[in-house]
């Protein structure tokens, strides 16, 4: 373990837990001690500082890969010397399966980072604008600007989630993609499913929209839907990106997916820059076939959001229920001064994403992490 509250200092770093002997592996995952366990070996006594800085700052999956991947993973650095064209077909495959959509739909990028790039490229090989929610995440709209086109930004409504109303309204004649997040990060709200249908249908009609489901797998919500069918049913100008860098803790690896028409998604596979490399390959082909960690992070993340939000609705501190893997929440202080303190206690947080200036972006790291952090928030803000 890099970072983080250590398995070794939760059990070695109390020595009342040590002689109550009572922490012990969740069965099915090696990573965690039992946080009920934990929690009730530890009592009301205040959790250690961990030795490094853990990183509740940049959505990542707490966890790391699943075991199967790490196998897979370990086979594949003698498989160095391969490139990886014979493994393409297998990941489409497998991903055509999974989605139950034709592998001619299907791109596969170094990372979802790759496919928002050639969404990003697509718009600005002609003159013209994009339209995208504003704070939003930041890969599409910055490769297309930096590539010349127009970037029109549309603020968030007053629930601080995307205004489809006003993106409508914002897109100009010249305007050649549109791009939804959702759900939306840093603000971690989701567009309702049946509004985003009509607007996603309409929209594409004349321009691509862009949907980003990198958080597709945490949303626990009835009012959310994928776009995937529209893609389904055959409707062109349409792209999904979703990724194995989250739930599935690939990040580092470098994996993500597009789908969108054949057409479209033969134009996008003849521009992509990246290759893929085979730790990455033969770690995603196993950890999509594997149900139970994607299971496990998904309890976990709950678990984490439940202390963390739960705290902050005790609290009265006012923050955004979230959609994903992570909240935001309004400190009432400068993020650039919150993050130098909790990191002061090492914990990192978000960066500050502007005009939110007083608000977090907090990524759930592992429940029992989360505990320290609420310990750390009362310390320095409760
Ligand atoms: C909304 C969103 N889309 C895409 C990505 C990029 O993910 P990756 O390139 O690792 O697939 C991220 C990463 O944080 C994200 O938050």
């Amino acid at each position: 373990m890099t970072s983080g509250i250590s398995r070794r200092q939760f059990l070695f770093g109390s020595s009342a837990i040590v002689a109550a002997g009572a922490v012990q592996s969740i069965p099915g995952t090696p990573f965690s001690p039992s946080v009920n366990l934990m929690k009730s070996a530890l009592g009301q006594s205040e959790l250690p500082m961990p030795a490094a800085p853990i990183r509740m700052s940049s959505n990542e999956n707490p966890w790391g890969p699943s075991r199967a991947a790490l196998q897979a993973i370990n086979a594949a650095i003698h498989e160095a010397n391969l490139y990886t064209f014979f493994l393409q077909d297998e990941m489409a495959g497998l991903i055509s399966e999974l989605e139950g959509i034709g592998s001619e739909h299907i791109s596969v990028g170094a990372g979802s980072g790759e496919i928002l790039k050639m969404g990003g490229l697509l718009a600005s090989m002609q003159e013209g604008s994009i339209v995208v929610p504003d704070p939003t995440f930041e890969d599409l709209p910055r490769y297309a600007g930096n590539n010349g086109c127009e970037v029109i930004r549309v603020p968030v409504n007053g629930q601080m989630a995307i205004d489809l109303e006003a993106m409508a309204s914002a897109i100009r004649s010249d305007t050649k993609l549109v791009y939804i997040c959702n759900p939306n990060n840093p603000i971690p709200t989701i567009v309702e499913k049946n509004a985003l249908r009509d607007f996603v249908l309409e929209v594409s009609r004349d321009r691509m929209v862009f949907v980003d489901e990198a958080y597709h797998e945490f949303v626990d919500n009835p009012d959310y839907s994928s776009m995937m069918d529209l893609v389904r049913e055959g409707h062109r100008n349409i792209i999904i990106a979703r990724t194995a860098s989250k739930i599935h803790g690939l990040a580092g690896l470098r994996v993500g997916f597009g789908f969108s028409h054949p057409d479209l998604a033969a134009e996008i596979n003849r521009r992509m820059t990246g290759t893929l490399n085979i730790v990455g390959m033969r770690a995603a082909l196993a950890s999509y076939r594997d149900k139970e960690h994607a299971a496990f992070v998904l309890r976990t993340n709950k678990e984490a959001l439940e202390i963390t939000q739960g705290y902050f609705r005790e609290a009265g501190i006012r923050h955004i229920d979230s959609n994903a893997n992570f909240t935001f929440v309004e400190t009432g202080h400068d993020i650039a001064e919150v993050q130098a303190r909790f990191l002061e206690y090492n914990i990192r947080v978000g960066r500050p994403f502007p005009p939110f200036r007083n608000w977090m972006r907090l990524s759930m790291a592992k429940p029992d992490e989360m505990r320290y952090f609420v310990q750390t928030y009362k310390k320095l803000y409760g």
